[in-house]
């Protein structure tokens, strides 16, 4: 009985109306409109599922139970898919992805002007010798002062103007730090360089700022003396600013240097003559320096007696500055892209 009829109710044929439904609903070109005609077609008043389920009556009855929820299955599956569809907006029947169009350039970064000097300084040392070396930016006094010969109290610290975070803990206000941590350290001998951002309560203007950069470098061994320093710095000088620049050194003061002196290199715009950029000078400061002063080997024990060494501090910034004849600082933490795609 019902062998007739049951050709159009089986398992399969529920299965091959539910399948075709749940395919039609998933095609990747089906709009809003197509979607909603599915669901007619399949699960509407006079639908396809509910054809079947008219046909339930002739089933033999004890198959009727496994039929209706095969039925039901297939409604909810069918629901699924009509509704697990987004309302696509209507689907562009063409190719999704045109070969034909030219790639899309990708935009090409650069370094900043400051990171840039960096490198620049950084290659000419590393051709004389230097490794690179760092230090934290939140620092203790102890190396920002005290171990550079510079105690509590001493007038000599009016000269750094500091950020104090806590009693003894600071921004620190020169890359000099970078000595005394590297000579804990190590042993000599010593030839590293170490750039990096200081910290100094300044007020804003075209030449200062609260957040600069530094370079420094050191170099300890034995029978280190003044003529090594002259010859590093000179050729860092031509490094930077060609082979017929020349130098001047002047004497200075710095608490961890003795003797001290301040280097001058002849103007690269004007050749010495004076103009605009050496403000009639001919010579344009560009770092401090001097021979290590044996009270700061004694904070890291060294022993004075076997080793010297030299030191130097340049300001990144100036050096940039005058590279490039930029004449206001500020420009460079603007973060304005007309300004920085120039270098
Ligand atoms: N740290 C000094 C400054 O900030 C520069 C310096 C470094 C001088 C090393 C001598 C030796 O002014």
């Amino acid at each position: 009985m019902g062998e007739t009829t049951q050709g159009s109710l089986t398992p399969e044929s529920i299965r091959e109306l539910q399948d075709r439904a749940v395919a039609e609903a998933a095609s990747a070109t089906a709009t809003p409109a197509d979607l909603e005609a599915v669901r007619v077609r399949y699960l509407g008043r006079k639908g396809l599922l509910r054809e079947m389920y008219s046909q339930l009556g002739v089933v033999a009855p004890e198959q009727r139970p496994i039929i209706g929820q095969l039925l039901n299955a297939a409604r909810q599956t069918i629901e699924q898919a009509l509704q697990g569809r987004p309302a696509a907006p209507a689907a562009p029947s063409r190719p999704a992805f045109d070969f034909t169009l030219p790639g899309r350039k990708l935009p090409r970064g650069r370094l900043h002007p400051i990171n840039d000097t960096i490198e620049a300084i950084k290659d000419i040392f590393k051709r004389l010798g230097f490794e690179v070396a760092f230090g934290p930016e939140v620092e203790l006094d102890y190396y920002n002062f005290e171990a550079l010969n510079i105690p509590a109290d001493h007038p000599s610290r009016d000269s750094f103007d500091t950020f104090f975070l806590h009693d003894d803990v600071l921004l620190r206000s020169q890359t000099s730090t970078v000595q005394i941590r590297t000579m804990e350290n190590r042993r000599p001998p010593i030839r590293v360089i170490a750039p990096g951002k200081v910290y100094r309560p300044d007020t804003v203007d075209a030449t200062h700022g609260f957040l600069f950069h530094q370079l420094e470098g050191l170099v300890v061994d034995e029978g280190v003396t003044m003529a090594d320093l002259k010859y590093v710095l000179h050729e860092f000088a031509r490094g930077l600013y060609g082979p017929d620049v020349k130098m001047r050194f002047r004497p200075s003061f710095f608490p961890f240097t003795e003797p001290s002196v301040e280097v001058d290199v002849s103007c690269f715009v004007c050749g010495g003559k004076g103009c605009s950029v050496c403000k009639r000078a001919g010579w344009i400061e560009i770092l401090g320096a001097g021979m290590v002063d044996p009270n700061v080997f004694r904070y890291v024990g060294y022993d004075s007696e076997r080793y010297t060494g030299f030191a130097f501090g340049m300001g990144v910034e100036r050096v940039l500055m005058r590279r490039h004849g930029i004449n206001d600082m500020r420009l460079l933490l603007e973060n304005d892209l007309r300004f920085l795609r120039q270098f």
